[in-house]
């Protein structure tokens, strides 16, 4: 059966509207709409542009699909607001099944893991109603165990904190956990969250909107009257001090203190000795880590897309199951779009940009970066989640002491407290990183060993941890040769890896999007399939 997952919505707080395509249970492809659109999480949008390229992609029309499956059931009127978008758009709405935001989340780490037996978390803001679910995954199934109702939220607990610190909840979340390193824990968060025999409590009193008959809070002004923390509230133009990397610190420990409990009382409950997770929280690559390193805990996974873009995907496991269709774990993330070398040439000399041709991509590119210059490396299918992993990249090299500092200011145009990533080969990931086990997504973050924090600096944060992408040559094998070649020249078999755009631009997906970041940044190569680029 063709089934097509969706998700996404017309309201504000919709965000992260994609599209993901089955095939007999296969995936063919899988995008987010933030991509095609240009505008970072895409809110208030149905997936249009991801539909048809998903469309696209499989050879396939509107008519041919069986059924579409949205994330989101409680959702008003969605299912004839689905219908004329569908007609408008590409004049024909096939059968349109909704399912539950959390159940969508949860079977889209489950099922991408390849239906292991294992506890299965979601944690977000809250979709549906709900914030957390638990389920046991056992024998290609979900058993919903326990569920956690709004305003009951980690996502809420996380977001208010972030828009404290002066920043915007729903998208800043990770600087507070960048901030957490700088700080020290000394703030006690258990009136707020409070962390219980079997997970937490979230007391949530002081929130707007939460409480009948305050206002619903805007991402700009005040969440709150009063936060229950003796700290001011910090504006976005304040200068940061030490009391707010205090607060991150202290807000950073307590959501991990929850989290553990919470995996704890439901890995002895069920006797799992696996965890996957999905939802926003799952974005916490500090949590992921310590609940990685928990006692009783073998291996867990966090799928390459947690937040909400993940849905669409979640949606079509869903209804595929439901139709007694075979899944197919996921493997990788790059699903999206790519560009052949003449679309690529058309693009080029449409923009009379100067390139050569390359008769060894991997090579040039390994030049390029050991001279300490900033590459992009546009290659093959685009990614389906937030990280770039060597496809829409920007790489750099890591032993250049000062590298983060020059991306931020020369491409990115921010002020970051994370430093950037390495992307390591898999099979030396052990050499330099303790207790390493694959992370093919960047989803969680490993302590560094011996010296590579003196020379790698621009990956390793100042906590010695790193949050890296172990790549695989059976799954990207032109970036494994990259990073091969740069081995030969560095003598380190890693590379640093940002994502391809600047600023707040999403990620990019075509050439024009690579050029256009390319022109209009400090970047200095640029390499789309085997043509280069050079300012
Ligand atoms: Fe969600």
């Amino acid at each position: 059966m063709n089934i097509l997952g969706i998700s996404g919505g017309v309201s504000f707080g919709n965000q992260d509207g994609s599209a993901a395509l089955l095939v007999d249970g296969k995936l063919i492809a899988a995008a987010e709409e933030e991509r095609f659109v240009g505008i970072k999480f895409a809110n208030g949008h149905l997936p249009r542009s991801a539909i048809a390229y998903v469309l696209r992609e499989a050879n396939l029309t509107m008519a041919d699909v069986d059924t579409i499956v949205f994330a989101g059931s409680t959702y008003i009127e969605i299912a004839d607001v689905l219908k004329r978008f569908l007609v408008a758009q590409f004049g024909h709405a096939p059968n349109i099944k909704l399912v539950d935001h959390h159940e969508a989340h949860a079977a889209s780490s489950y099922y991408g893991w390849g239906a292991k037996e294992s506890l299965v978390v979601t944690w977000d803001n809250s979709g549906d109603g709900k914030c957390t679910t638990i389920w046991s995954g056992s024998q290609g199934k979900m058993t919903l165990l326990h569920e956690y109702r709004r305003p009951n939220s980690l996502g809420l607990f996380y977001g208010a904190v972030t828009q404290y610190l002066g920043f915007m909840r729903d998208s800043d979340e990770y600087k507070v956990m960048g901030m957490a390193a700088y700080g020290q824990p000394i703030y006690d968060f258990d009136p707020i969250l409070e962390v219980t025999s079997d997970g937490y409590h979230f007391h949530s009193d002081f929130i707007q909107g939460i409480v009948p008959g305050r206002p619903q809070p805007t991402k700009f002004i005040g969440l709150f009257d009063e936060f229950p923390l003796a700290v001011p509230r910090r504006l976005p133009t304040d200068p940061f001090t030490e009391t707010h990397f205090n607060v991150a610190a202290s807000a950073q420990a307590q959501l991990e203190r929850a989290c553990v409990t919470l995996v704890r009382h439901w890995l002895a409950k069920t006797g799992h000795r696996r965890v996957c997770f999905a939802g926003g929280v799952a974005l916490n690559c500090l949590m992921n880590q310590k609940i990685r390193e928990m006692d009783g805990v073998d291996e867990i996974f966090v799928p390459p897309v947690c937040s909400d873009a993940g849905l669409a995907l979640g949606a079509a496991y869903l209804e595929a199951i439901a139709q007694g269709e075979q899944i197919s774990p996921l493997g990788h993330a790059y699903w999206g779009p790519s560009f052949s070398s003449a679309e690529i040439k058309r693009v080029l000399d449409r923009a009379g940009a100067r390139y050569r041709v390359s008769r060894n991509a991997a090579e040039d590119a390994a030049s390029i970066i050991e001279q300490g210059k900033i590459l992009g490396w546009f290659q093959g299918r685009l990614e389906y989640g937030p990280r770039a992993l060597g496809c829409r990249s920007i790489l750099a090299n890591p032993r250049v002491a000062d590298m983060k500092d020059i991306i931020n200011m020369r491409v990115k145009f921010r002020e970051e407290y994370r430093p950037l990533a390495p992307a390591i080969l898999h099979e030396r990931g052990s050499e330099f990183f303790d207790n390493y086990t694959d992370s093919p997504y960047m989803t969680q973050t490993f302590r560094t060993k011996g010296n590579l924090a003196e020379i790698a600096p621009a990956v390793v944060h100042a906590d010695g941890t790193a949050r890296l992408q172990s790549v695989h040559a059976s799954t990207n094998p032109r970036f494994a040769e990259l990073i091969h070649e740069l081995q030969k020249k560095i003598d380190l078999p890693i590379t640093l890896n940002t994502s391809l755009n600047a600023y707040n631009d999403p990620m990019a997906c075509s050439p024009h999007q690579a050029l256009r970041t390319f022109f209009t940044t400090g970047m200095d190569a640029l390499i789309l399939e085997e043509f280069v680029l050079e300012k």
